[in-house]
């Protein structure tokens, strides 16, 4: 079977979507599949740019097979060498021996140690070197830990299009539509966020240099290694990547993340919740036992005014809530004003716990007092929780 979609004249989609899969890298929960970009030129020499998962090969074979109808494979670029994008290589490479490889040196050099041979046909590039392929003349453009340290993105100069690896890459498989502007994808990021947040967020100085390369390019299209393709409204996306890469908050507005054994510390981030929303700043309450780490994440980088709300646990932090702070610390979390609520009942310790990390994060401003609980909500943690929502909502309020 061969299932592929003309992008622009002479480029086509080789790809495919894994809709199998329960975990993205083992880790990421991924309930609408996931999709495994390839793009095929056909110029004097023909072109192919990455190639796909293991789980996808066989059609990827036939889709290349198909587009080129008889002709040989002359060039294949490789981006990024993580196997989502390179398991295929070798497969490819029995098919269309005569292939060459172009690639970054360290993304070659990655090859022979993903796979038990050294391939002779290799072409390293590096920023700023060119590759003509008769019509088309390929630039390359150096992205270093976006999110490997071997990527590269290239640039077809005649017709604008920007192959971008990872980056404005999104969890989900592609739903028959390859294009961003056919669905309602630009509506809603979320799959996006989380996508960022999670895999490449960690590097947002890296992002903002390949950013800035970037605006000095002609764009017309962007090519991702994941979802959908960008020929219209890009400019949308970038303005995320820009907010996102500078750890600001997307929107203001207070996300409450409880970690609760028994019930009671969930009622108080329910309370507070009411009080903010009371006060009128958008709200929204968290189970951190409930949604997945990389949900919990992602809608910690969206909102500006986090709340950490739980109970103590062999006097350390209940662990799920221990898991998202040292995920948050360990993704550059920053630039953000919070606030803390513990329980406990006999030695309530939580709180401090997670104020000594919150702490060692940049730019992190508490904001309103500690409120402790000992066990259950009373009259006085009510009237605390109420207070404490006030101000959040008031300073969620004043700088909008
Ligand atoms: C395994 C376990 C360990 C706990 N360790 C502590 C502790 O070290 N200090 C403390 O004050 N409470 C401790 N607690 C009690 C809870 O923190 C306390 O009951 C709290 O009110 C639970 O809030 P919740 O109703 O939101 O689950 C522990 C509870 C459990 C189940
Ligand atoms: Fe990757
Ligand atoms: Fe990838």
């Amino acid at each position: 079977m061969h299932n592929t979609i003309q992008i622009s004249e002479g480029l086509y989609y080789v790809g495919g979507s894994d809709r199998t899969l329960s975990r993205f890298e083992n880790l990421y929960p991924v309930p609408r599949g996931m999709a495994y970009n390839s793009y095929l030129l056909l110029d004097e020499k023909t072109v192919l740019f990455d190639t796909v998962d293991e789980t996808v090969a066989d059609l990827f074979l036939e889709n290349i097979a198909h587009v080129l109808g008889g002709r040989t494979l002359d060039y294949l670029v490789v981006h990024h060498m993580e196997p989502d994008h390179s398991a295929t290589i070798l497969r490819l490479l029995q098919s269309y021996p005569t292939v060459t490889v172009v690639a970054s040196a360290k993304a070659l050099q990655m090859m022979e140690n993903f796979f038990p041979f050294t391939n002779e046909r290799t072409l390293a590039v590096k920023e700023g070197d060119v590759l003509k392929t008769g019509e088309h003349t390929l630039s390359f453009i150096g992205a270093p830990m976006v999110h490997w340290p071997e990527v590269l993105f290239s640039f077809d100069e005649k017709t604008g299009t920007l192959f971008s690896a990872d980056a404005f890459g999104t969890f989900g498989a592609l739903d028959g539509h390859i294009f961003a502007d056919e669905t309602q994808y630009g509506c809603d990021f979320s799959e996006a966020r989380r996508y960022y947040f999670n895999i490449v967020g960690k590097y947002g100085v890296q992002v903002r240099n390949v950013l800035k390369k970037a605006a000095a390019l002609p764009i017309e299209t962007v090519c991702p290694l994941h979802g959908p393709i960008w020929r219209k409204n890009f400019g949308t996306f970038l303005k995320l990547y820009d907010v996102w890469s500078k750890y600001e908050p997307e929107e203001r507005g207070a996300v409450l993340f409880y970690g609760s054994i028994h019930g009671h510390t969930a009622e108080a981030a329910q309370l507070l919740a009411s009080a903010i929303a009371e006060h009128g700043a958008r709200v929204e309450v968290l189970d951190v036992s409930a949604v997945d780490l990389s949900e919990l994440v992602a809608e910690a980088f969206r909102f500006s005014h986090p709340v950490f709300l739980s109970a103590t646990y062999n006097l350390g932090i209940f662990l799920p809530m221990e898991q998202l702070l040292s995920d948050l610390g360990a993704h550059l979390y920053q630039n953000r004003k919070y606030a803390v609520v513990e329980n406990g009942s006999w030695s309530p310790q939580a709180g401090s716990l997670i104020e000594n990390i919150v702490s060692g994060w940049k730019n992190m401003e508490r904001i309103g007092e500690r409120v402790t609980i000992l066990s259950s909500v009373k009259e006085a943690q009510t009237e605390a929780l109420r207070k404490l929502g006030e101000r959040i909502a008031e300073d969620i309020r004043s700088e909008s």
